[in-house]
């Protein structure tokens, strides 16, 4: 194998940790480190973007992040709400289609306006998909899945013997997102905290050191690169070079 074959992942989904540590450690507000945080989401956005990736995934808002003391929550929802409205045009210029994965309630009025308002303005582009994880959990994105497949069974309209892993993906909150094939995760910590776990069945790791709002598009590089060197075998056998 050649070492500098690069493989772009279809899929790239990032746990944007450390936030709260990083403003810490410079004396701050930790509202600071996720208002840092919006820039590398930026960066993130343009530097895969430019490198052919198909669909992002960005863990902005766990359904378990709802434990944080009022006025960090307060502070999330609003900066997600500014950073929806500031970024439209950003979206619309680079064909960026947004799409919003997480449960509908909940969410303070004016934020769910501004994830509706931007996910019609962005239908129609034709680009790059961002996922935004907002009020996301995975348990309840499949408890939800569940359910519905349960009401499709009560209505007759599904045989319940027919009930497959597809079946499941078709009721996911974004149906049409392709498998997660690398995850990020800046900050250390090695768990996956609930994200996008039916997505993640064979993804690839990569845990960074460097917390969120440091995050620079050369840590994608470095992430990719790393992810081209893995041998993807979802069970089966490495291929023969
Ligand atoms: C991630 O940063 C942002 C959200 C969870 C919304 P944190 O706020 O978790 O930062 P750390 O992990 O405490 O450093
Ligand atoms: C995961 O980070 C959630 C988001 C980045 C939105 P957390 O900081 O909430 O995860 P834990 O608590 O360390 O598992
Ligand atoms: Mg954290």
């Amino acid at each position: 194998m050649g070492d500098a074959e690069i493989i772009i992942p279809r899929h790239v989904a990032v746990v944007m940790d450390g936030n709260g540590r990083w403003a810490e450690e410079r004396g701050l507000d930790r509202t600071e480190g996720h208002r840092e945080g919006r820039y590398a989401a930026r960066r993130f956005v343009r530097a895969a973007d430019d490198r052919g990736v198909e669909c992002v995934s960005l863990y902005a808002f766990s359904t378990e992040n709802w434990a944080r003391p009022e006025t960090e929550v307060e502070a999330l929802m609003t900066l997600i709400e500014g950073a929806l409205l500031a970024e439209l045009e950003e979206l619309c210029q680079h064909d960026v289609r947004l799409v919003w994965s997480g449960g509908r309630e909940g969410l303070p009025g004016a934020l769910r306006r501004a994830l509706n308002s931007t996910i019609e303005a962005t239908a129609g582009n034709a680009g790059m998909v961002l996922n935004l994880c907002v009020n996301y959990g995975g348990q309840a994105e499949i408890a939800e899945a569940a359910k519905q497949i349960a009401q499709k069974v009560r209505a007759g309209e599904l045989d319940a013997d027919e009930v497959a892993p597809e079946t499941i993906s078709a009721h996911l909150y974004v149906p049409e997102l392709p498998p997660v094939d690398l995850l990020i995760r800046p900050g250390g910590d090695l768990r996956v905290s609930n994200f996008l776990l039916w997505q993640i069945a064979y993804a690839e790791f990569y845990v960074m050191e460097d917390f969120w709002p440091d995050f620079q598009a050369e840590h994608l590089d470095a992430a990719i690169a790393d992810y081209s060197r893995r041998r993807r075998r979802f069970g089966g056998l490495p291929l023969e070079e």
